[in-house]
């Protein structure tokens, strides 16, 4: 994709490398606006549809955190029961109408190819938020500019580098869209941290194996993190066949800060999408490592906000006129230093 205007973020699969570049260079552009050093009124009057049918807490705020920080408004729908879904009307339909009101939009569906579909009956942009166990586009870019930032602290690259993948593999969606974009870099090492049962799927090992990387499948921990990335994952309990099956997993990949010393290497960056599942018989990663200077969850975080601005900037082709509508930031804030 070398032209966003107009076009839908789906799957990572419509990226290149040269695309994915184009995205962190203007993310990197959004840094004094989502720190509040200066405001952009770019998207005055534009409106976001920010359709959440499956729980979500940073994806769906910092979706409208995004357009907010751009100068536009949001509108929101969360949970299936709130909307006309319920009542039968199809996605298809769902688009044309929320096309009529909005001038963007940010999705999330339980069901795989949901966001798609939807597509297909939009006039307007759509941002795929997170369809079933398939995609998270924007999860994946906001992991890899941190891997990307993270690295440079130690002057290492995507090419070359080792990440290891822990935990649901199989249903962890934001491990299936990094993978993929990992595929339009060099002679990357992964090592697959998983349970017998939760192992990354067949096509995603495939696309892998084909982009020339090496891979790794083990069922253990021990002497299996010591790379450069290490990326927790939560075991996917809401998209297990039962309760039941998901409580065979729980608790049985925990990070803590003994793990850590004991077999990471001295500065391997502990990333995870979050939610990290805290409860006593779950703890994946554990609050001991919070002061960890290499534990980037929270900037993670923050790089969200500048990919989803980007995203919209340039899908609502404004990437070049942020500064031209920008003004003084009157207030306090102590984001301002960060
Ligand atoms: N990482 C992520 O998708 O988090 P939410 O489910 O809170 O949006």
């Amino acid at each position: 994709m070398s032209n966003f205007v107009s076009k839908h973020i789906l799957c990572v699969n419509e990226l290149n490398r040269d695309s994915i570049e184009t995205i962190f260079h203007v993310a990197k552009k959004m840094e004094p606006y989502a720190k509040k050093q200066k405001r952009t009124k770019v998207l005055e009057g534009a409106v976001l549809a920010n359709l959440f049918f499956e729980p979500s807490t940073r994806t769906r705020v910092s979706f409208g955190t995004a357009f907010n920080l751009l100068g536009g408004l949001v509108r929101e729908t969360t949970g299936m029961q709130s909307s006309a879904l319920a009542k039968g009307e199809s996605l298809y339909d769902t688009a044309r109408v929320i096309s009529a009101y909005a001038d963007a939009v940010a999705m999330r569906h339980p069901d795989a190819g949901s966001v798609a579909d939807f597509a297909t009956g939009s006039t307007v942009p759509v941002i795929n938020g997170g369809d079933g166990p398939n995609e998270h586009p924007t999860q994946a870019l906001l992991d890899l500019l941190t891997i990307e930032k993270e690295l440079t602290r130690f002057d290492r690259n995507i090419d070359g580098m080792h990440i290891a993948l822990v935990g649901d593999l199989k249903y962890g969606r934001t491990v299936h869209s990094l993978s993929k974009l990992l595929c339009h870099y060099k002679d990357v090492k992964f090592s697959m941290v998983a349970p017998d049962g939760l192992q990354m799927p067949d096509s995603i090992l495939d696309t892998v194996t084909n982009a020339g990387h090496q891979i790794e499948l083990v069922n253990t921990m021990e002497g299996n993190l010591a790379a450069d990335i290490v990326y927790q994952t939560r075991i996917q309990e809401e998209r297990f066949p039962s309760q039941e099956e998901a409580n065979k997993y729980r608790g049985g990949f925990r990070i803590s800060q003994a793990i850590y010393d004991a077999h990471c290497k001295p500065n391997s960056v502990l990333m995870h999408p979050l939610p990290r599942d805290s409860r006593g018989d779950a703890n994946e990663l554990d609050n001991d490592l919070n002061n960890n200077d290499n534990l980037a969850i929270f900037r993670q975080v923050q790089n969200g906000v500048l990919i989803r601005m980007a995203l919209f900037a340039l899908t609502l082709g404004v990437d070049e006129l942020v500064e031209k509508y920008e003004t003084d930031v009157p207030w306090y804030s102590s984001k301002k230093n960060s």
